[in-house]
């Protein structure tokens, strides 16, 4: 399948969005057929729209392959762009006249070929890899205190997950209460924008760490090497797979990959949905599919309870998707993509009660069970790792400061522990206080805001519902 006459996934009616950000019109070419998208669209969701949705073809079994995380954190939508290999079309903006190809698994580059044009060396105060809330936020707080700062983010666009948060943020006018996530993202966005002393470089990827601080960044034509006096790393999280029969179908995709698709880029993931997961981000993704139009035939959940919170159940409850707690998915069945789920109850093993199979058609089968902190950055850096389940997976250990065990390198918002947007502005700007102290000396102003911070950020977690983080923390907050 290449184009689908007819297919118009774009949404073009929605309660909260309003999609004035459509900008032009922009013709490319995928397979060397003509793909109309709009400019501010990635290549990936331009496709999708398109009902384009074989991206690349696995290199042993040509399994077709296509959008799973849309955030540049999987493998799934590698293609070839005007000849370039291994574009992650997720986080790739459309171009005009553009050729994209699919790839069939990873194509052996010449060692001879040349990646990049320029090599551009730089000195900075603070290096920030990733802008989302965590490293905007750090750049900002940052920028108050005279140092030069470049932030670095691989996406062509700044502001992270908040670009997909249709929710209104609680709490004071200082933490954005009463903004979408969408809008603080913008806001934001525009902030860094007026900073003299902020070097902003997107589609721009960190890939090391090395000898002498030295931080290796590759964009698309040219590669930086950067010598920074401090690091923070702020570079989010990655979405949870489940293994099941079918699972690499094209329509089993991560819950956040299709909030991506909806709300960033006002594109209808699937219209029959089933959600597996009833944690916050499946009971929320679960609602924003009926604001957009799609019908969420239900949740199902392993665990004998709903995992999100009561505020976010009950209002999924009342448009009555059923909620099957003690189930799971047992396979995703469809010939080139998914049409069909079998889900099943559960023991309290969590094995499989034979039987008890319920089949339920389907277009599309979103993964939210959890994420985990994207540590491949702090590991590489040689910083020390922790397992601990209640964050996320392995996280840094880091000082209250968050300064890892590699001096000079900070680390804040999801990559640090998996929590939410709120906390990780806050920490952005606690580690970026930290590196201006480790820079600077001292400076009363500094550090009394900083002890301000973390005085809050204890407050904000006394939420019964911060309750595992807290816990989780404190084996891995060292002196
Ligand atoms: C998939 C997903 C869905 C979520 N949905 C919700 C929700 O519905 N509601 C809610 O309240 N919270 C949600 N959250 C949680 C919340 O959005 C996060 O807690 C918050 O965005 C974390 O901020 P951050 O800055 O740490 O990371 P992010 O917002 O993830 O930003 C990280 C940034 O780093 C960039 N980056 C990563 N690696 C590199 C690299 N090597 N080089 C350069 N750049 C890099 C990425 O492109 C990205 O822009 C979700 C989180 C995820 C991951
Ligand atoms: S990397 Fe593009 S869909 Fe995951």
């Amino acid at each position: 399948m290449i184009a689908v006459p007819g297919v118009d996934r774009r949404i073009y009616q929605h309660p909260i969005l309003d999609f004035k950000w459509r900008g032009r019109k922009i013709k490319f070419y995928f397979e060397g057929k003509e793909v109309i998208g709009y400019e501010g669209e990635s290549i990936a969701a331009a496709l999708y729209a398109n009902g384009i949705e074989i991206w690349s073809l696995s290199k042993k079994y040509n399994r077709p392959r296509g959008p799973f995380c849309m955030i540049g954190k999987c493998s799934s939508c590698f293609c070839t762009v005007d000849g370039r290999p291994n574009v992650r079309i997720c986080i790739e903006p459309v171009k005009e006249g553009i050729h994209v190809q699919r790839q069939k698994g990873l194509p052996d580059i010449p060692t001879t070929w040349k990646t990049a044009e320029e090599e551009e060396i730089l000195e900075t105060d603070i290096l920030i890899i990733g802008g989302g809330p965590a490293g905007l936020s750090a750049a900002l707080k940052a920028s108050e205190y005279d140092v030069n700062i470049i932030l670095v983010d691989e996406h062509f666009k700044l502001g992270g997950q908040l670009k997909k948060q249709t929710h209104k943020f609680f709490g004071s006018k200082e933490l954005f209460g009463g903004l979408r996530g969408f809008q603080i993202a913008e806001k934001l966005t525009e902030e860094i924008k007026k900073r003299k002393n902020i070097r902003v470089l997107t589609q721009t990827t960190a890939y090391g760490l090395f000898r002498g601080n030295w931080v290796g960044l590759a964009s698309y034509n040219k590669l930086y090497r950067v010598k920074a006096k401090c690091i923070i790393v702020a570079t989010g999280a990655h979405e949870n797979y489940l293994a099941f029969p079918g699972n690499d179908l094209i329509g089993v995709m991560g819950a956040g990959g299709a909030q991506t698709l909806m709300n960033e880029y006002g594109i209808l993931p699937g219209k029959n949905v089933v959600v597996v997961g009833s944690g916050n981000v499946g009971l929320i993704v679960s609602y924003q599919l009926l604001q957009a139009g799609a019908n969420v035939k239900c949740i199902v959940e392993i665990l004998p309870h709903i995992g999100g919170w009561f505020v976010h159940a009950a209002k999924v409850r009342r448009y009555g998707i059923p909620i099957y707690v003690k189930h799971t998915v047992k396979e995703a069945i469809g010939k080139e993509r998914v049409e069909k789920v079998i889900i099943t109850q559960v023991d309290e093993k969590f094995q499989p009660i034979p039987g008890t199979e319920k089949e339920i058609e389907c277009d599309l089968l979103l993964l939210a069970v959890g994420l985990t902190p994207d540590i491949r950055f702090l590991a590489q850096a040689g910083c020390k790792m922790k397992w601990n389940s209640a964050l996320g997976g392995f996280v840094a250990l880091r000082t209250r400061y968050l300064e890892t065990t590699v001096p000079g390198v900070f680390v804040a918002g999801d990559a640090s522990k998996i929590e939410e947007a709120t906390t990780a502005m806050i920490e952005g700007q606690i580690a970026a206080l930290s590196a201006v102290i480790k820079i600077k000396g001292p400076i009363e102003k500094a550090v009394k805001e900083r002890e301000e911070l973390l005085k809050f950020l204890e407050e904000y977690r006394k939420s019964p519902v911060l309750r595992r983080t807290r816990e989780g923390l404190k084996e891995v907050v060292i002196e």
